[in-house]
């Protein structure tokens, strides 16, 4: 993922590209060098908060919405296929008279996305490596059609958009938590991973709660989910856009609700899961409650009895476990805060 593919193009001179080109890049994965590109108007478009700080602390020019003028745009494939070719159609508004190069791993999609691009335009060049793909066109309108939509209501008029997570409608396992979840907790929370607000607007339905701060990493997500609890006009709710791992003050919340990401990319990766318990541990004072739901075969129990003193399972099924850990274990690693 390192522009591995770009690099090869680059080198073998199947890319042309100048120095004075003025190039986008959109959603390159976070370990992308972007020393391999030789020009030097170099903008990053980035929706994911830990990847943009990334970017940003390399001194790159970073933004949630690119609009260019540019040359040249780069499209990292992301995961969801909708969102792809919106970043496609982006990239052609971007630079209406540019190239577009599509960038992408075979698990991605990248063989089905190149043929639905060669059914509208001309492709000037391809090249395969480090299983995947990258393919160039000029761009000419093409995608227009595709460009990503508005957020806009699904089921049960929850407002969402493609690309974010579950964006056809609450997830089965959030339903599951809202389902176990006790009536007890009060106080200021957090919902970490807070997606597009689902689990917060069901939090901000006890009155005994006096403020949820809702933190996502995810800038469409967090768009939506402004827009979800928008109709609530609650003053009970704050959103965050930020990573979950590092976000807030240690020791500050009574409760923390979530449901952890569990994959990078298309890789399941528990350890994400495992960061936010931590997090969650380092957030909560001491007689806090964490309540989370996972996939039953996530190993999370490890963790939590490492960070907290009290874990049981409230709830569960074959599918999934509601857990709840209480009372966060102080912790003196060198690079976590003390709690207060
Ligand atoms: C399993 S989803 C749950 C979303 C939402 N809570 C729900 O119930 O529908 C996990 C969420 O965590 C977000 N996420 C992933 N990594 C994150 C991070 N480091 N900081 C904050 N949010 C993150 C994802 O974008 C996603 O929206």
């Amino acid at each position: 993922m390192t522009l591995a593919r770009l690099a090869h193009a680059l080198e073998t001179g199947a890319i042309d590209l100048s120095s004075d080109a003025r190039i986008v890049l959109l959603e390159p994965a976070p370990d992308a060098d972007l020393g391999v590109i030789p020009a030097r108007d170099v903008t990053v478009q980035h929706s994911f908060k830990p990847t943009y700080d990334l970017f940003d602390t390399q001194g790159v020019p970073v933004t949630t919405d690119a609009t260019g003028p540019a040359d040249i745009v780069h499209v990292t494939l992301p995961r969801s296929r909708e969102l792809a070719r919106g970043l496609i159609a982006q990239a052609e508004a971007i630079a209406p008279d540019g190239q577009i190069i599509v960038d992408g791993a075979k698990t991605d999609g990248i063989d089905a996305m190149l043929k639905f691009a060669k059914d509208r335009v001309a492709i000037d060049g391809q090249l395969s490596k480090a299983h995947g793909k990258i393919f160039w066109f000029g761009a000419s309108g093409a995608f227009a059609d595709c460009a990503l939509p508005d957020p806009a209501p699904v089921t049960d008029a929850w407002i969402t958009q493609p690309g974010v997570f579950s964006a056809d409608g609450p997830d089965a396992g959030s339903e599951a938590l809202i389902a176990a979840l006790p009536k007890s907790l009060k106080g200021r929370g957090a919902d970490l991973g807070g997606g597009w607000g689902y689990l917060t607007k069901h939090l901000l339905d006890n009155p005994s709660i006096t403020h949820v701060d809702l933190v996502e990493a995810d800038h469409r997500a967090l768009t939506c989910a402004g827009l979800n609890l928008k109709n609530s006009a609650d003053d009970r709710v704050a959103l965050h856009w930020a990573d979950a791992t590092t976000w807030g003050v240690a020791g500050s919340l009574e409760w923390v609700v979530m449901n952890p990401p569990f994959h990078t990319s298309r890789t399941p990766d528990a350890s994400l899961g495992q960061q936010f318990i931590q997090s969650a541990a380092r957030l909560l004072k001491p007689k806090g409650t964490l309540i989370l739901v996972a996939n039953r075969h996530l190993p999370y129990e490890t963790t939590l009895s490492a960070s907290f003193s009290q874990v049981q399972e409230l709830a569960g099924d074959p599918r999934f476990k509601i857990l709840q850990a209480d009372q966060p274990k102080s912790s003196d690693k060198p690079g976590r805060a003390k709690r207060r």
